[in-house]
Order: C-alpha cells, then sequence, then structure tokens
C-alpha cells in the first residue's frame, strides 16, 4: 500500500490535525517528519457525548486513533521534556500512547538551543522572525553544522559527553560574550539529557526500516506535516519561515520513505488565511473584517497563545502550493467561518508595482509590495455546520468552494464545516481504495 502525505497549503494551523484525525482508523501509521514542538494541532472530539479538545505539538495527531502507530521520524527535532509531558498527560486523559516509536535519528533540543532562540530574537529586534521560542531554528542549525545531538547519542554516555563539550566550547562564547547571559555547565546539560534516556529507550527504532516493512505488510501509511508551504526553510517567505521542510519533499527526507512510494499529496488550506509571526502577508486585513475573522474562527495560537494575523483567502498562494506539493487533493477548512458576509473576496493574482503577477513572484522585496487583486463572491447566512453532502450548501458556499477548486488547480475533497470531528463535508475518497 502507498505512502500519503499531508501538508499545509498556507502559513501553518490550517487545520492539519484535524484532517489526520478525520482519516483515523483507515490510517495504520502516522509519521511526523518535520519540525517539533513549534506545532500546534488542536483536534476536538467526541467522547461519550462529550466534546473533548486535544491540544498536540510534539506527538503525531494519530496518536488520538487505538489503532494507528504514531512515528516521530529522523526529520523531527524532539524537546524530551515536552514530549514526556505530552504523553502523560494524554495517558492521563485515558490515552494509550505506547505505540509510539521515535527515530534514533532524530535531533534532540538541547536546553541551551531554547536559550539561544529567544536571545537571538531578542537581539534581533526589529527584525525578528518571531518564532515560537522553542529552540527549532539553532537545533536545525546545529544538525546542518553537524554538530548537533541524536537520540541514539543518549544511549552512549562517552559520545553524548563529547558531543555537548564541543557545542557548549562554541555556544557558551556566544552566551557570555554576545548575549551576556550565564555560560551553561557540561555536567547540567548531560544530567538532563541522561535523565530522559531509559525512558526514551523502549521506544527507539530504525523508523524508515519500521515504515519500509509495513508499506510493505499493505499499512496505510500518512505522512503529516507540521507548518505549511510558505514557512518551508526552502520555498517559504525566507526568512520569516520556520528551519525545515514542511513541503512535500520533506515528507521522504523526514521519514526515509522514498518518493516512489508516496501516491497521493492531501494540502489543507484554510477557507481564509493565517499567520502568526513576523512576514510579509498580501492579503492581511487590519480592519473588522481581519477581527471578525479572527474572533469566528479562534484565531489564537494553539503553541503560544498569540492572535493570529487574518485575511482573505489567497489562490496564488494555493496554486504555488499544489505546484510545490504536487497536491492531488485539498481539504478546504473553516468554511463555516465565512458565513454572514455580504460578499467573500478571493485573492486571485497580485498587483506588484502595476505589474499583475499570477504566479508567486520570484523575488522576496516583490513579495513584499504585492497587492491583492480580488474577485468578490456573493456570501451565504445559513448556519453550514450541519451540511453533510456538497449539495446540501447554500449555492454561494458551493460556487465559493468551486471557484476555489478552479484558482488553486487541484480538486476540493472535503469541506471543513466545524471543529468536530464529524463537522466535514466529503466529496471524494482522501484513501485509496
Ligand atoms: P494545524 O496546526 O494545521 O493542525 O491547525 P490548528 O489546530 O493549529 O488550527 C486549526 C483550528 O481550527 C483548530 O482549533 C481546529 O479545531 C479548528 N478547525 C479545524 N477545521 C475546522 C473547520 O472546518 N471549522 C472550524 N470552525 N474550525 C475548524
Ligand atoms: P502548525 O504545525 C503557524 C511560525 C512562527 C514563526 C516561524 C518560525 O501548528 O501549523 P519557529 O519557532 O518554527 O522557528 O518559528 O514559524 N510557526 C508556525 N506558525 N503554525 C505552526 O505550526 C508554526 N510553527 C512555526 O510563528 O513565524
Ligand atoms: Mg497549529
Amino acid at each position: 500500500m502507498p505512502a500519503i502525505v499531508l501538508v499545509g497549503a498556507q502559513w501553518g494551523d490550517e487545520g492539519k490535525g484535524k484532517a489526520t484525525d478525520l482519516m483515523g482508523s483507515d490510517v495504520d501509521y502516522v509519521v511526523k517528519f518535520n519540525g517539533g514542538n513549534n506545532a500546534g494541532h488542536t483536534i476536538v472530539i467526541d467522547k461519550d457525548g462529550k466534546r473533548e479538545k486535544f491540544a498536540l505539538h510534539l506527538l503525531p495527531s494519530g496518536i488520538l486513533t487505538p489503532t494507528c502507530t504514531p512515528v516521530i521520524g529522523n526529520g523531527v527535532v524532539i524537546d524530551l521534556a515536552v514530549l514526556f509531558q505530552e504523553i502523560d498527560g494524554l495517558e492521563a486523559r485515558g490515552v494509550d500512547t505506547s505505540k509510539l516509536v521515535v527515530s534514533a535519528n532524530a535531533h534532540v533540543i538541547a536546553p541551551y538551543n531554547r536559550t539561544l532562540d529567544k536571545v537571538t530574537e531578542r537581539f534581533l529586534g526589529s527584525r525578528k522572525i518571531g518564532t515560537t521560542g522553542r529552540g527549532i531554528g539553532p537545533t536545525y542549525a546545529d544538525k546542518m553544522a553537524r554538530n548537533g545531538i541524536r537520540v541514539q547519542d543518549l544511549f552512549d554516555e562517552k559520545i553524548l559527553r563529547q558531543k555537548v563539550e564541543a557545542a557548549l566550547a562554541f555556544k557558551n562564547q556566544v552566551l557570555a560574550k554576545i548575549y551576556n547571559r550565564r555560560a551553561v555547565e557540561v555536567d547540567e546539560v548531560m544530567d538532563e539529557l541522561l535523565g530522559y534516556a531509559e525512558r526514551l529507550r523502549p521506544m527507539v527504532a530504525d523508523t524508515s526500516l519500521v515504515l519500509e516493512e509495513a508499506l510493505a505488510r499493505g499499512s496505510n501509511v500518512l505522512l503529516e506535516a507540521g507548518q505549511a508551504t510558505l514557512l518551508d526553510v526552502d520555498h517559504g517567505t525566507y526568512p520569516f519561515v520556520t528551519s525545515s521542510n514542511a513541503t512535500a519533499g520533506g515528507a521522504c527526507t523526514g521519514s526515509g520513505i522514498p518518493p516512489t512510494r508516496v501516491s497521493r499529496v492531501i494540502a489543507i488550506l484554510k477557507a481564509y488565511s493565517t499567520r502568526v509571526g513576523e512576514g510579509p502577508f498580501p492579503t492581511e486585513l487590519f480592519d473588522d473584517k481581519g477581527e471578525f475573522l479572527r474572533k469566528t474562527g479562534a484565531e489564537y495560537g494553539t503553541t503560544t497563545g498569540r492572535p493570529r494575523r487574518c485575511g482573505w483567502v489567497d489562490t496564488v498562494v494555493g496554486r504555488y502550493a499544489t505546484r510545490i506539493n504536487g497536491v492531488t487533493d485539498f481539504v478546504v477548512t473553516k468554511l463555516d467561518v465565512l458565513t454572514g458576509l455580504d460578499t467573500v473576496p478571493i485573492c486571485v493574482a497580485y498587483d506588484v508595482d502595476g505589474v499583475r503577477h499570477d504566479q508567486m513572484p520570484v523575488n522576496q522585496t516583490d513579495f513584499h509590495h504585492a497587492k491583492p487583486i480580488y474577485e468578490e463572491l456573493p456570501g451565504w447566512w445559513e448556519d453550514i455546520s450541519t451540511c453533510r453532502t456538497f449539495e446540501e450548501l447554500p449555492a454561494n458556499a458551493q460556487a465559493y468552494v468551486l471557484r476555489l477548486e478552479e484558482l488553486i488547480g487541484a480538486r476540493v475533497s472535503a469541506i471543513g464545516v466545524g471543529p468536530g470531528r464529524d463537522e466535514i463535508i466529503s466529496r471524494h475518497p482522501l484513501l485509496d481504495a
């Protein structure tokens, strides 16, 4: 059975967690392949007649499905304190986490990298990225500079000490001399990391092999991205990006599953746009319409609680996501949030200093200057949260989705009409028969 990739089409928080959860028991393995606890996925499920909300940061969303094996792939950076807090929190709520598998090659977020993330942002002042402050950037920087710490290093104390010493020889200079912070002791870091080793050991495996064997047995494997296309370090709005590959290509490098195994790429597109942190955002609204989207869509970060910047949907971004990820299916989420507007604008192209751009401008400066060119579609007022088929949607809501589909260049296979597990309209199956 082939592997399926699920990515965010915009700047994150599109509802990837809900979409993964939706596939539920049809998926045997859910793999997180990039990022770390910068991600925040809110999943709302009905349990014993009550609505329960789960916020996941590091664990793959598949953990809420009892039959699913969650996998943390080699492309992830792991804060071990957060990992165990999240496991304990879920166990306390009756979720079985015992199937979790963690790649021996995944990198570990060392405590000094959390510190460096925060002090670097403060140092940058007005030029800051607006990171989540979780140590993500410095840990990926260490990985590329070949002085990172991997999960497997925790099981060889001698090697771990050498690596921590080598890292701190440099980082302590930076912390003390540039940022005026206290130097970090090698033993302090060793104690913290080794403190997790024995609890972690039984979860650790060659996840690439585990997944290859699963695929050979005919299992369904879902590769779930953190962050999104425009936050990808190569294809996003650099430097206002995260430090990993959140696009479909990253699913292969971050899991060890080869591209020839991937049969589908599902992208999640919010029916409007949001962004957290700094960086260009052409359709951003600064008026009461933006406030309407924030309030109605409850657009406050799952990870940092920051209010999300809001704007209309941008199909230049949508088309770009289709191209970069090779999207076969879109899930359009939060269509319900757009209910009650006289007209719903769709950004179809940009005006960049008097020149029309139908595709993402190649230069970042042009993207910063991009003014959206809108098409206004008539709105709808009916409550759509109870609609379960496309035909039940008001005609104007149907027209909005069909126009989006046309502009982004791939079919819309499902539509979210509320946060709940069942608040979804399915048009085409997301998994191969
Ligand atoms: P992720 O990071 O992509 O997993 O998304 P987040 O969980 O950070 O943000 C998406 C938010 O939208 C969550 O609070 C979801 O419960 C909620 N959500 C997802 N789909 C829908 C939908 O179709 N309608 C509404 N109203 N909320 C949704
Ligand atoms: P999910 O998986 C939205 C943003 C941060 C910041 C930039 C870099 O929930 O969609 P980082 O801490 O990664 O170095 O921050 O990326 N960012 C996200 N924005 N959703 C996310 O994840 C994000 N993860 C990182 O706000 O602008
Ligand atoms: Mg999120």
